[in-house]
């Protein structure tokens, strides 16, 4: 039976540094994960893209292809943003498209595929009124924002706990198998 495609897209935010629990996990629940990172956050997992790639059985993209350059990656089923920081969530609800992960994400709204983003913010981020107001744009758009209750509270600035990032939360909210 074909495995339904994930594609995990991942910015520059601590719980990429273990973006390796996150693919295990979604693994373990059947899914053919795909990593895709920001520019920013290919930089703090370059040292061991070959080893994500060799977990996930595909290449770890982090920038547009070339115009000539085919497609390396399947088509995904759904895609979880985790982490998802302060600056791609904004720029995602104002349409911008200026990373590979951020037109995989634009796109994705208007092909009404899944998406689920679970943030990592500390509570100074999130007290600006743009992520209330762009949140809103996502949900409204149908994403799911883990932000806030049982998904992602954002934590006093240096005191981010990566041990409780709620990456099971954010797979359970992914479409279950049919
Ligand atoms: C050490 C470090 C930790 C950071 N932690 C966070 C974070 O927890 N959440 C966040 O939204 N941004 C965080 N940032 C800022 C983002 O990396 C920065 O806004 C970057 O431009 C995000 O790019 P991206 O959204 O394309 O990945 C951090 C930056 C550094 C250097």
């Amino acid at each position: 039976m074909t495995q339904r495609v994930l594609y995990m897209v991942a910015c520059a935010a601590p719980p990429t540094t273990r973006i390796r629990v996150g693919i295990e996990r979604a693994q373990l629940r059947g899914w053919d994960v795909c990593l895709v990172v920001t520019p920013s956050a290919y930089r703090w997992i370059e040292h061991e893209v070959d080893e994500l790639s060799a977990l996930t059985g595909h290449p770890v993209r982090f920038q547009y292809k070339l115009p000539t350059e085919v497609d390396v990656l399947p088509p995904p089923d759904a895609i979880l943003v985790a982490p998802a920081t302060f600056n791609t969530l904004n720029k995602w609800a104002l349409g911008i498209a200026d990373t590979l992960a951020l037109g995989l994400l634009t796109e994705a709204i208007g092909l009404q595929l899944p998406v689920v983003a679970l943030p990592y913010l500390n509570a100074a981020q999130a007290g600006h009124p743009a992520l209330a107001r762009n949140t809103t744009e996502l949900r409204a758009a149908g994403v799911t924002v883990l932000l806030g209750g049982d998904g992602f509270v954002p934590h006093v600035p240096k005191h981010g706990d990566l041990d409780a990032y709620p990456w099971d939360v954010a797979l359970a909210a992914l479409p279950q198998k049919g």
